[in-house]
């Protein structure tokens, strides 16, 4: 029997939390750029589009990406970027509706529509030059059925600058089929040392130590999404070459979990596997009580000097700055800090307002 097309049943909510997540990212990455001040072209790639929305007629990520472009609106005076937005799928027929979809759409002067129906690898050579070009800034969702080989992807991706994705993985399958011999070209060498719940930061941790053997600087996150009433855990592994990105990513997932990594509980906050709780702790202690013990203790070390150090500490391991904040409130009421300096990532990296803490 064959497998039903992804189009043929209607979004489940694991999807279309990955498309809000999606939409929300684009919504505050579309505006860094539109204005002009950084790039002259942006760039928008949607890999595996479909053909728009599902059987229910839900909006899949081509609208979404539209409507995000049409809402950052440029402001009256100063010049506007133009967009150009990439889709792609292998099945033409699902192009064929797309196109005639966003045909009732209108388009902003500035934005072009470019449609192909070829394999993803044929696709991304395609439009690698476009991605090269001089002062562009790109996006790219690659949001396939199936796993993407992820040494090519990172040969790709080191070959970007100003470049921001978002990478569906099937964690669940990868997590159990990892060592059957076909499933291996896909992760090579990837092991896992937790339990199910752990996979997608595994997978993530995987794929930073690779950007890393190519010594490409992304900063990554994850976030990982399980289906309603069954064990089958889906993550989105998000990549920028920018801090600001980064911080932008995280606030939408923590807008969207209390864990700010997953749409399931993590046992108390933190990850299970990893969590032995001894006999005479009363309960397991939460992830973001953990993190301000962590800033607290690296403070006191002096291993984060500034403020600055502290906003990137933060970030860097999937946290706010303004819960790093809460960390450094609690030093100054014990004594042990005399003044809590500004934390939000606009003032500490986009304004330089720069302190060393005492
Ligand atoms: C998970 S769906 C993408 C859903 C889409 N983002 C949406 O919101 O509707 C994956 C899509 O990949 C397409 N596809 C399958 N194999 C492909 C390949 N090798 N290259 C490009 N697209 C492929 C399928 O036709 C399908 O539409």
């Amino acid at each position: 029997m064959s497998k039903r097309d992804f189009h043929e049943t209607a979004f489940d909510e694991g999807t279309i939390l990955k498309l809000d997540i999606l939409s929300k990212y684009l919504e505050e990455w579309v505006p860094v750029f539109l204005q002009g001040r950084y790039v002259n072209r942006i760039n928008i790639f949607d890999f595996q589009c479909g053909p728009g929305r599902d059987v229910k007629k839900v909006e899949g990520s081509p609208l979404r990406i539209v409507r995000a472009i049409a809402r950052a609106k440029p402001s009256a005076e100063g010049r506007v970027v133009p967009v150009d937005v990439y889709f792609n799928d292998a099945d033409k027929q699902k192009i064929d509706l797309l196109q005639s979809e966003l045909g009732s759409f209108e388009l902003n002067a500035k934005c072009s529509y470019h449609f192909s129906a070829l394999n993803f690898e044929d696709c991304f050579a395609e439009v690698l030059p476009h991605m090269q070009q001089q002062s562009v800034a790109n996006f790219l969702f690659i949001d396939p059925t199936g796993l993407v080989r992820i040494e090519w992807m990172i040969d790709q991706l080191s070959m970007l600058s100003c470049t921001d994705f978002i990478m569906f993985v099937p964690s669940a399958n990868v997590y159990r089929f990892n060592k059957v011999e076909e499933f291996q070209k896909y992760f090579p060498g990837l092991t896992f040392s937790g339990s199910l719940v752990d996979a997608s930061r595994e997978i993530c941790t995987y794929i930073q130590s690779k950007l890393h053997g190519t010594r490409q600087e992304y900063y990554l996150a994850q976030f990982a999404i399980k289906k309603e009433r069954t064990a089958n855990i889906n993550s989105l592994v998000f990549g920028s070459r920018s801090l600001l990105g980064l911080n932008k990513f995280l606030s939408v997932a923590w807008g969207k979990s209390p864990n700010g990594e997953a749409n399931y509980d993590l046992c108390g906050d933190v990850l299970c596997a990893k969590q032995y709780p001894l006999p005479f702790m009363d309960r397991i202690p939460k992830k973001v009580e953990s993190f301000h013990e962590n800033v607290r203790e690296m403070v006191l070390a002096k291993r984060l000097q500034t403020n600055h150090d502290v906003v990137v500490f933060a970030l860097v391991n999937g946290f706010l700055p303004a819960q790093a904040k809460v960390a450094l409130k609690s030093m100054k009421e014990a004594g042990l800090l005399q003044r809590v300096p500004p934390m939000s990532y606009d003032s500490v990296v986009k304004g330089k307002k720069v302190e060393t803490l005492s």
